[in-house]
């Protein structure tokens, strides 16, 4: 097969590819021992899923069904939807929103896409720009979002440590330098892998400095708030002008509905229109559709605060306990859980690497995301890079039970014991 510049670079094997194929597989193969502790799956929480489906039979049987699935909404999405998400956005943090500044694409994904190649690569005066990121590790779907080649820089972390076997990533703003060639900056708040959440002072320093280079900030909040609000510090949301907020309906509990929202000026929204009606016509508009009324009538709050906060926070707990339960003799530290459904583990001085690990725990069924992929552009020689594993802790308590169990007796061996 002969491929384009673009067909090869999207056809080479990724850290996200492998990340879902590894998804798909488990749940196509569904071996009954398997401790799915990989992947960026929100949790099946009945009381969600029930509202969902209360709200999906009344779509049904409501007269807006056959728009929603009869024709294709605008190129910026459902119209209803953008009003009564800004009207929201408004009435909670009084940015002075209309539909005009939000954009709906096919998830979040689709958004950075779209994001990262319109405003960074290869530019009309012959340079070449790029995206960067404050503070690694960062998302592993950004990595491969690029369609010209090194299109993302990063930055080096400070790493504090805390008690109880904790540590926090924080962003050295000594060493953060933003050169000509840097189209944007962005990061994930809550930070997937690490959850992270930067801090108000941090992130009003990241606009300051995004403010005098004359560059957007990208924010992706698809665990922030207001929804699904998977944050356990007092933290605030942030959004102006300059500022790209891109928000999804995956984290709530809606993967499938591929509903990604961006928050923005309405020269950039109106590029997200051009973009996604030649790239897809329209944005899916069940996610839409099915939101609309639980946005208006606030449900949606209810849903945050009552049923999905209170939910991770005791997935936390129980992480934590079965963490100090079965690593108590071993070098390894976790990342403070701050935000999103993470736990990241660093095993200092561990004699394989992440990958290698991974691969160990597969053969015992339990699925994992090795760290390296994390650290977009960063140099492999920082031994960090191959120390790190992200678990997921939104599962079932005897799998995140038995799964802790078999990575500490794995990381064990590996040190030879
Ligand atoms: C930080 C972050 N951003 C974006 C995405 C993509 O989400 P979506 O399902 O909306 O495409 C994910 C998914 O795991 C994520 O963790």
């Amino acid at each position: 097969m002969q491929l384009s510049k673009f067909g090869s670079k999207f056809y080479r094997p990724t850290g996200i590819n492998q990340l879902m194929a590894d998804l798909g597989d488990a749940f196509v193969k569904g071996h009954p021992d398997l401790c799915m502790l990989g992947g960026g799956n929100p949790a099946f929480i009945p009381e969600a899923q029930e509202l969902f489906a209360r709200e999906m039979q009344k779509l049904v049987s409501s007269k807006d069904f056959a728009q929603a699935i009869g024709t294709y909404d605008g190129p910026h999405g459902n119209q209803r939807f953008r009003e009564v998400l800004a009207d929201y956005l408004n009435d909670q943090y009084g940015w002075g929103l209309s539909a005009n500044n939000i954009a709906l694409t096919n998830g979040s994904q689709n958004s950075f896409f779209y994001l990262f190649n319109a405003l960074a690569g290869a530019m009309p005066d012959g340079s070449s720009k790029k995206i960067l990121f404050p503070l690694a590790p960062e998302y592993i779907g950004y990595a491969d979002a690029g369609i010209t080649e090194q299109m993302f820089s990063a930055n080096l972390p400070t790493i504090q440590e805390l008690d109880d076997k904790m540590f926090k990533y924080r962003i050295d703003f000594d060493s953060l330098h933003i050169g000509d060639d840097v189209a944007a900056i962005c990061l994930s708040r809550p930070t997937n892998p690490t959850g992270n959440v930067v801090t108000n002072s941090e992130l009003a320093k990241l606009n300051e400095l995004a403010l005098k280079h004359n560059i957007p900030l990208i924010v992706d909040n698809a665990y922030g708030q207001p929804f699904p609000n998977v944050i356990y510090e007092d933290v605030s949301p942030f959004w102006n002008e300059n500022t790209i907020l891109c928000m999804s309906l995956s984290k709530l509990g809606l993967p499938g509905a591929r509903t990604g929202i961006v928050v923005a000026n309405e020269d950039i929204i109106a590029l997200f229109g051009r973009i996604s009606s030649i790239v897809t016509l329209a944005p899916h508009s069940m996610g839409a559709a099915l939101m609309t009324s639980m946005i208006e009538d606030r449900e949606i709050k209810n849903l945050c605060e009552n049923v999905l906060k209170p939910f991770y926070q005791e997935k936390i707990e129980f992480a934590k306990a079965c963490f100090y339960k079965h690593f108590a003799d071993l070098p390894v530290k976790f990342h403070k859980p701050e935000g999103a459904f993470f736990m990241w583990l660093w095993v200092e001085g561990m004699p394989i690497t992440s990958k290698e690990l991974y691969q160990r725990l597969k053969t015992r069924h339990v699925l994992v995301i090795p760290g390296e992929d994390f650290f977009i552009e960063i140099d492999s020689s920082w031994r960090h890079r191959q120390e790190c594993l992200r678990l997921n802790y939104a599962q079932p308590a005897d799998k995140i039970e038995r799964g802790f169990a078999l990575i500490a007796e794995e990381i064990r061996r590996s040190f030879g014991g």
